[in-house]
């Protein structure tokens, strides 16, 4: 009879052994230990033993039974514990940025070429002597329209598709001339000042490969006494050259801006092929680049200051275009997309 528990405690362990699962060890367990198993069985034949076998085989039953109850238990343990590291081993979760983001294979792109762009400007004016100011986005009619020369009936409003608001006073700016006026508001602003004053802009406009609804100018006036066309030149000649690390030659035209007089389109000899004519410059050897002037004496008049003895140019610079002539890319779209192939190839911190 002992030797027979000690048998079914051997088979009990081999057979423990090859369970693959929670189940199957809640069913081998009542096997043994259940009402009709084979301890209860074996305890069953004490009836014909002998007082002396049974002092021995009680205790031994009682210890077999506990055994295999601890086994039993320890072995569902470990399937729990197994299930548990499965579980987790699954969501895992990698709370540290820096690392998720490497294992996701994302990289960081660096800076917006526009952004890029506008500090090397911004540097460039700041080492000749120009502030760097900011307006709002949300402009109003006088400092869009009014204080720059164009009236409610002037027929240059209709120049620029602007987006309103409703109570038709508001709009989001279509140009950073509202720099301009706001620059010239500024308490104890007097000539002679010159300063830069870069933003977004906005315009109700199809887009394609040459527009954009939102696009990036850097608005530029100058005043003094005497201020000339040539100092105009001089300082865009000057920009353009550094920009482009390369000497440029430029060109100005007749342009009509109501806050202008004269008002002028400034043209670059096509940097793609010299000025000989290519698709970019359309055959014609130049690219229209910014469009500029002498401050209207009627700006000036709105921003107090005394036109029999200041005058001033205006340039306005469109930001965009200028990354498009810079690494020739042919379609604006690209600067507003999220193509990491694209965005990482001006990446610089
Ligand atoms: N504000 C004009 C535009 O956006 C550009 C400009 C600025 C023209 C300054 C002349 C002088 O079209």
């Amino acid at each position: 009879m002992m030797q027979k528990l000690d048998d079914l405690f051997t088979q009990f362990q081999s057979e423990l052994k090859d369970c693959k699962n929670k189940q199957e060890i809640l069913n081998l367990k009542p096997k043994y230990l259940g009402k009709k198993g084979e301890i209860s069985n074996i305890l069953k034949s004490l009836k014909d033993a002998t007082a002396e076998q049974r002092k021995e085989i009680g205790p031994k039953s009682n210890e077999v039974k506990q055994n295999i109850e601890q086994l039993c238990a320890k072995s569902l343990q470990n399937f729990e514990i197994e299930e548990i590291n499965q579980k987790l081993a699954k969501n895992k979760i990698d709370i540290t940025m820096t690392n998720s983001v490497k294992e996701m294979g994302l990289r960081s792109t660096g800076y917006h070429p526009v952004t890029l762009i506008q500090r090397e400007v911004e540097d460039i004016f700041l080492s000749m002597g120009f502030e760097i100011l900011d307006g709002p986005h949300i402009e109003d009619d006088y400092h869009n329209f009014e204080a720059l020369n164009i009236p409610s009936d002037h027929p240059a409003r209709d120049m620029q598709d602007t987006f309103w608001f409703k109570d038709s006073v508001h709009l989001l700016r279509t140009h950073t001339s509202t720099i301009q006026v706001r620059g010239m508001e500024m308490e104890g602003r007097k000539p002679p000042f010159k300063f830069v004053g870069p933003g977004k802009v906005f315009r109700c406009e199809r887009t394609d490969a040459s527009h954009e609804m939102v696009f990036h100018q850097i608005e530029g006036m100058m005043v003094g006494e005497d201020v000339s066309v040539s100092h105009l030149i001089y300082f865009m000649k000057t920009l353009l050259s550094q920009i482009f690390k390369k000497d440029v030659e430029v060109r100005l035209r007749p342009g009509f801006f109501p806050f202008v007089e004269p008002g002028f389109e400034l043209d670059i000899k096509c940097l793609i092929c010299g000025g000989k004519g290519c698709s970019v410059c359309k055959h014609t050897g130049w690219v229209e680049l910014l469009p500029c002037g002498m401050v209207h004496p009627n700006v000036l008049k709105y921003g107090n200051i005394d036109t029999d003895k200041y005058n001033g140019f205006a340039f306005g610079l469109g930001l965009d275009r200028l990354v498009m002539m810079k690494y020739g890319i042919d379609d604006i779209r690209h600067l507003h997309g999220a193509d990491l192939r694209f965005m990482t190839q001006f990446h610089s911190f």
